[in-house]
């Protein structure tokens, strides 16, 4: 096999109260890529579409991921990238990790899968600093493994993979303002209360709790972040309202995804998802900035290969 053509797809990082830490995969909203071996060496870029983006490879997500397999690898041959973007630099879903994930994950393919899914999240991370300023792999992780993960440390890397309750479905809106990462980061605190990280851990670990026993009502009561969404939310223009119409439409829970200004929303069932869809159609309407909404299973693949 000398092509591999695949679906990257957008993530939802933070997941709430765990910043950093938690994230989860969807369905419907991810980018394609054709990665191809070549017989000369080295990493070219040669097409994107979609967003203007380098084709530079030591400036491009994609590109830098792919240097760090490859340079590990050191294989005989080299590799091709085409990029076909969907999802929106900056929207907040993951637009980085999905790249950065994608040439990694097709160049392992061609080369026989070589690498463990942890490995190539260790790759990937290259490429999604150069992003966001700096190492987290809150998005790559969902998007390799599918479903929601938790990474329980970077150095050395681990990553846990958490169960999906089957009924758990995501409605994300994406109003059409770019947030950089980077900025987003720059304005959070360097210090926090302990009362603060005392309700915030007791909210991660009820949120895991609530994901291994299908307990819908605690995952509810724990998508709560009092750290980092207090600042955020201000980036986000109508963020209470669309939170206030999902909450009162059925959702289990709103709030910021990764660094924003896409808004996720947790539901119970698709007739809920749907539900809350409609209600914060009406509401961000009148709001006077453009937005698209997905409503979206959560992936459990992850990352797949199309042909
Ligand atoms: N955890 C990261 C953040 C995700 O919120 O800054 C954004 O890519």
């Amino acid at each position: 096999m000398n092509e591999v053509k695949l679906f990257s797809p957008a993530t939802v990082a933070n997941v709430s109260c765990g910043f950093d830490v938690l994230g989860f995969c969807l369905d419907a909203i991810g980018d394609e890529m054709i990665i191809r071996k070549t017989v000369e060496k080295g990493i070219k870029i040669t097409k994107i579409e979609g967003y203007d983006l380098p084709f530079e490879v030591e400036k491009n997500v994609a590109g830098v991921s792919a240097l760090a397999l490859y340079h590990d690898a050191n294989p005989d041959c080299g590799f091709e990238i085409e990029i076909y973007k969907y999802i929106k630099p900056g929207s907040g879903v993951g637009s980085s990790s999905a790249s950065a994930a994608g040439s990694v994950f097709g160049m392992n393919v061609l080369l026989g899968n070589p690498y463990s899914a942890l490995e190539l999240t260790a790759f990937a991370m290259k490429g999604e600093a150069v992003a966001s300023q700096c190492e987290h792999a809150d998005n790559i992780a969902p998007a390799l493994f599918g479903g929601f993960t938790l990474v329980k440390s970077l150095d050395p890397l681990e990553v846990l993979q958490i169960p999906t309750p089957a009924d758990l479905f995501a409605v994300v809106i994406h109003p059409q303002i770019e947030i950089k990462t980077a900025d987003a980061r720059k304005i959070l605190p360097e210090t926090i209360s302990l009362k603060n990280a005392i309700t915030q851990w007791s909210n991660v670990g009820s949120l895991i709790h609530g994901l291994h026993t299908n307990d819908y009502e605690l995952i509810s009561r724990s998508l709560n972040d009092v750290v980092v969404e207090p600042f955020r939310s201000q980036l986000i223009p109508g963020f209470e309202s669309i939170k206030k119409a999902a909450l009162e439409s059925g959702a289990l829970g709103t709030g910021i995804s990764g660094s924003g200004p896409s808004v996720f929303n947790l539901c119970k069932s698709e007739a809920t998802a749907l539900k809350v869809e409609q209600s914060i159609r009406d509401t961000y309407k009148t709001q006077e900035i453009p937005f698209e909404i997905y409503v979206s299973k959560i992936n459990l693949d992850g990352i797949k290969q199309i042909n």
